[in-house]
């Protein structure tokens, strides 16, 4: 059994799933897992490396891909954060192209370059990348969490978008539009760019809901933490089984709008900004003038306390970490490994599809 798309076909992979990436924290276990049970498995814009020891995002990414290609055949990915506050960001597309350039197996393999959180052109505009698309057969996509942006990626020239709705976990759109209507919009707009939907996905159900609405795939972030292979702390993935999906929260901070699940630190979160005058005033807006009115220190300041949250959940501190979790914790029941998550949201998808087909006369 099978499932064919346009996404396995681009990419020559199995299945048309994808690990989500999941930045700061590491996912290369996780992305050699998902590529080996066929799927795409995606490296994440993390300052670890495999050794765990931190070090910037560009040694990281040079060791963690290294790390990859040793260990699988299969075809995969990298994600890179194109906000203006990553301020590594365009050194970081251009040795990640050098790097994959200059090694024969990588430019076989890694054949997936996702962007998001910032421009969609970045990765477009940079020299370095260009050659290495030339040359290779990578293929560009950014992450689309609203209809506009969607345009720009189209307009950037992008070959696919991951259309990531609002129920997922992590950063997320100030649109707030839930996947089942942003799938609709986009592909209403640009029915022939490739779509990878994301965003509250984590059964055969949901795919076939996904394929049905344009989708040649999804990716998955959640459902791939509360995995065998995720390299997610024991902790992080035993909140996932027994949570409703009713367990997450959005919140708003220098970094935009993000989803975690319910704790004191996010709790404490939210409760700063429910009240502020910007709820009321067009979020993008605000948004924008928010950034661009941060003085240096306030910035610092954020970036401080994130990073204190985010290694918090990074060592199993669920009480005073940022977890990060999309509604779809309320429809993943176990614990379980990245093959065996493939081979049953397949199994599902097909039933399903089948199912569906019988009401057609
Ligand atoms: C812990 C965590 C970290 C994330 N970090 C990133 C990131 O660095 N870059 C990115 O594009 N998306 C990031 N996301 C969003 C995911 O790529 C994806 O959109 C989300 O997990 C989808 O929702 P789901 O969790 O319901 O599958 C993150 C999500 C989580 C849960």
């Amino acid at each position: 059994m099978t499932i064919k798309t346009n996404i396995t076909e681009m990419f020559g992979i199995k299945y048309p799933i994808a690990s989500a990436p999941m930045g700061p924290y590491r996912t290369t276990e996780l992305a050699i897992a998902v590529t080996e049970a066929g799927g795409l498995g995606t490296l994440s814009h993390s300052e670890r490396s495999m050794d765990c020891e931190e070090v910037d995002s560009i040694v990281a990414m040079k060791k963690n891909l290294d790390y990859v290609v040793e260990h699988t055949d299969g075809i995969f990915g990298f994600n890179i954060r194109t906000s203006r506050l990553e301020l590594d960001c365009d050194k970081l597309i251009s040795e990640t192209s050098k790097h994959i350039m200059g090694n024969p197996k990588l430019r076989e393999q890694c054949l997936y370059a996702l962007t998001s959180a910032g421009s969609a052109a970045r990765m477009p505009k940079n020299k370095d990348f260009q050659k290495l698309r030339e040359k290779t057969q990578i293929k560009h996509f950014h992450v689309a969490p609203a209809l506009w942006l969607a345009d720009k990626c189209v307009a950037a020239g992008c070959d696919g978008l991951v259309v990531t709705g609002f129920e997922g976990g992590g950063h997320q759109a100030y649109e707030k539009v839930q996947g089942l209507v942003l799938l609709q919009q986009v592909q209403q707009k640009h029915p022939d760019i490739p779509k990878i939907a994301c965003g509250g996905f984590a059964t055969g159900a949901g795919m076939a809901a996904a394929l049905a609405l344009g989708a040649g795939g999804i990716a998955m972030g959640s459902r791939f933490i509360a995995s065998k292979d995720s390299e997610f702390h024991s902790n992080y993935k035993n909140v996932v089984p027994p949570a409703k999906a009713s367990d997450t929260i959005v919140t708003t901070g220098t970094f935009g709008t993000i989803r975690l699940w319910k704790n004191k630190v996010s709790l404490y979160w939210a409760s700063r900004v429910v009240k502020s005058k910007e709820e009321k005033i067009a979020q993008e807006k605000v948004y924008q003038e928010h950034q661009a009115s941060l003085t240096k220190e306030e910035i610092a300041e954020e970036l401080r306390r994130k990073k204190d949250a985010d290694l918090a959940a990074y060592r199993g501190d669920m009480e005073n970490g940022g977890v990060l979790l999309g509604q779809s914790i309320g429809v993943i029941n176990q614990i379980s490994s990245a093959s065996d998550i493939i081979e049953t949201i397949l199994n599902d998808a097909e039933k399903a599809l089948k199912k569906a087909i019988t009401f057609v006369e």
